[in-house]
Parts: structure tokens; sequence; C-alpha cells
């Protein structure tokens, strides 16, 4: 199948096959009027429309652009899109004064999820996951990281992963697991929490990895959930599972988690709000990517990670929605951008390549996605506005009209094609 996407004002992308940081950070390259070619699942042709037409036969496809502008699609590196419940309850608390942390600890939170997931059917999961999947689609991100980590036993645990699986063979947005089994310590093990570190390392870590259900591990590092020493111990083990690993690190309180990813060569650090200055330091002199996602401080109100400190002292930084149900329920990805240049202050050009290329480098997939090249994936959306700054500037709205994945067209006219 091939298929052109012509009649675009302008095309936007950043361009390579790794990470992108320092001075390389918010090149783009825009290209006035450019059509894109693909072949199959890729793209073959990105310049000049006579010249296409020179190169190649006539496509069997044509996608309109209208005036519009074309990036590549959204790879989101960090969300949790598998859960049932809902905890609409907690926002009122929230603006009331109770803290994220006291919510938690009160019967709400991560085990609030944990409950109402445990009793979910798988066909609930799945129908859950797949509406929330559309959503993403339809905002632009044909890539998802997707985390497990509210069972909080192996059943349930096993049973997310298993729904991602699913998810994947029925939707066209491409799906990389992580096992988040030590996402919390659950109501079970509250008496004890060595125990469930124990019950991770021995019994759920292995038996996931041996199911295949996951190609990396999580874990939140956090004050009162898991301390430095035991997320030490439970990603000493990732190596030989074959999983990379990401880690929630430095969210709440500054334990030193990015100096710990660091340490395990970690893909990515995720959250960071309270990264230390030895933390930045760290980060910048390692491949690990630090994965900002300022949708969750805008939710709960708390301070935004210092991502131009981060950039100005070399760290490579992604962009992602966190999306779940407690601490930022959205699949957006142009209200993450906007949130990343209005409130933590990067350039739309940086916020762009930390939303594609970074995002993508942030999953291992930097050759393969995040930029709009010859002889990379077809995943693109296609903007109303005539230039890329619309991503930003027409914001609460969704700013996106077509996406592509894989060479097809699969939302046209903001209106999603098919599963
Ligand atoms: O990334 N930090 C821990 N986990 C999620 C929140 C999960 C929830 O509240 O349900 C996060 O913010
Ligand atoms: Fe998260």
């Amino acid at each position: 199948m091939s298929l052109l996407i012509r009649g675009a004002h302008q095309l936007a992308t950043p361009i390579g096959d790794s990470t992108r940081r320092g001075g390389d950070f918010g090149r783009l390259a825009i290209a006035p009027r450019a059509v894109i070619r693909c072949e199959g699942t890729d793209v073959v042709f990105v310049g000049d429309a006579a010249e296409q037409e020179l190169k190649f036969p006539p496509p069997q496809q044509i996608l309109d652009a209208a005036g519009g502008c074309v990036i590549p699609a959204f790879v989101d590196p960090h969300t949790h899109p598998v859960w049932a419940g809902s905890r609409e309850q907690e926002f009122n608390r929230r603006l009331a004064g109770e803290s994220y942390m006291e919510i938690a600890r009160s019967g709400g939170g991560i085990n609030a999820t944990v409950q109402a997931t445990r009793a979910a059917s798988f066909e609930t999961l799945l129908d859950g996951t797949l509406t929330r999947l559309d959503t993403f689609l339809e905002h632009g991100t044909t890539t998802v990281e997707a985390k497990s980590g509210y069972g909080l036993d192996l059943a349930t645990e096993v049973k997310m992963l298993e729904v991602i699986a699913a998810a994947q063979r029925a939707h066209p947005v491409d799906l990389h697991p992580t096992c988040l089994a030590a996402h919390e310590v659950p109501i079970e093990h509250r008496d004890d929490p060595e125990r469930w570190v124990n019950a991770l390392v021995e019994e759920i870590h292995p038996s996931i990895a041996r199911r295949g259900l996951a190609e990396a591990v999580d874990v939140f590092c956090e004050d009162g959930v898991f301390d430095i020493e035991q997320t030490r111990r439970l990603l000493a083990d990732a190596e030989a599972f074959g999983w990379r690993i990401h880690l929630h690190a430095d969210e709440l309180t500054p334990l030193g988690g990015t100096e710990l990813a660091v340490e395990f060569k970690a893909l990515s650090a995720d959250h960071l709000m309270c990264i230390t200055d030895r933390g930045i330091a760290a980060l910048a002199e390692s491949e690990t990517i630090g994965v900002l996602l300022p949708g969750t401080s805008f939710f709960l109100r708390s301070d935004y990670a210092p991502a131009r400190k981060m950039v100005e002292a070399g760290c490579a930084v992604a962009l992602a929605t966190d999306c779940n149900p407690g601490s930022s329920p959205t699949e957006s990805m142009p209200t993450i951008l906007a949130l990343a240049t209005l409130e933590m202050g990067l350039t739309i050009e940086e916020a762009l390549t930390a939303a594609t290329l970074n995002a993508a480098a942030a999953i291992g997939r930097a050759s393969e996605l995040g930029s709009i090249e010859e002889g990379k994936r077809a995943d693109l959306a296609i903007l109303s506005g005539a230039s890329y700054h619309h991503l930003v500037y027409h914001y609460g709205v969704n700013p996106i009209r077509h996406v592509v994945k894989s060479g097809k067209v699969v939302v046209k006219d903001g209106i999603r094609v098919s599963r």
C-alpha cells in the first residue's frame, strides 16, 4: 500500500535516530510544503512534490493535509493505561487541601484503584484500555509505554499485562509493556512491607518474566513506598530477565532515585519533580533519559520538574502524560506540550522533540520512531493549524486533524477510521 500526504503548509520534525540534547535538542527540520510518501509501514520519501512525482508511480492513496502541519506522531513513554473504577471523588479533597499521599494513606490513592482492578473482569479492563487507546490515537499518539501496577498480586499483575497484550492485538496503537508490580505496598502486606519486597523478587518478577509479558520493569521509589535499598534489590535481577529499566524517581521527595536509575543504566528516570543538583549532574553524564510529566504537577498542584535547569546541564529530556486515574487522568500529549512550554519553560521546538524522538529513545525505539525520515516508520500526525506552533498555541482543544500509523490513515478529520 502506498500513501502520499500532500497539501501540507509545513512539515516539522526533529532529525536523527538517537536522543537529542544540548544544542541539538530544540533543532527541528522545517520543510515548507513538503510531501511525504509511505510504502507499507515506512516513509520512503520526504521532500518536493515534483521530485516525488518523477521518482514514484502514482500512489494508491492520497491524504490531503489541507494546509495543515505534519509532525511525527507522539510517543508517550510513561503511562498507566489499564485500570478499573475512577477516582474523581479525590479531586475535591485535594482542592480542599488534602495531599495525594494523605489521600493514599486514608484508603484512596493507588490502593483504591487496586481494589477496583482486582475485582474487574478481563473484558472490562480490556474495554477501558481500548477506549483510552482510542483517545491517545485521536490526540496524535501512536506508541505508548504501558505499565501494570494496579494488581499488586501475581494474578492481577498478569491479568493487566495480558490485557495490554490483547489490546496490542486489537488496536493500532503500539504498546510497550512494563511490569510495575512494585507500584505500592498492597494493604495485605502493610504490616510487613519487606515480605512484599521478597514476594516481588522471589516470585512475581520471575514469573512475569517467564511468561514474556513485559519488556521493562519499573519501581515507585518513594518515601513510604520503596526506599533506595529496596529499589536496588528490586532492579538487580532486571538485566537477567532481559528487562530494561524505567524508574519512578524523585517524584514527591528527593530520595536519590535519579542517581540509582543512572547506576543501573536505566532507559529512563521519570517524574523528577524533586531531582537534586547531584541527580541532575548524574543524569547529564549518562544515557538515561529524564522523562518529565508536567500533567502530574498540574493535576496535583505541585512543583514542576526543573526542566530548564536539566536541559542547560545537558540532560536528555522526554515528555509523557503519566496517564493514570489518580495523578494525571489524560491521554493528551498536546496538553502535556502546553504545560511543558508554559509551565516548565521548554521552547515549542524542544517540547516537540521531547514528545517524539526523545520519547522514542526513552523506550529504546529512536532508530525506528520519533521523526519523519526515509526509512523510519510512517507514524505521523497532521495538525489543523498551518505551523507546529498551533500544537500549544491553540491550547485546550485537540489540534490533531489526521493521524497515520504504520502507513495507514487511522484518524481522518478527527474521527478514528477503524480499530
Ligand atoms: O505516576 N507515582 C506513582 N504512580 C502514579 C500514580 C498512580 C495513581 O495515583 O493511581 C504516578 O503518578
Ligand atoms: Fe507514573
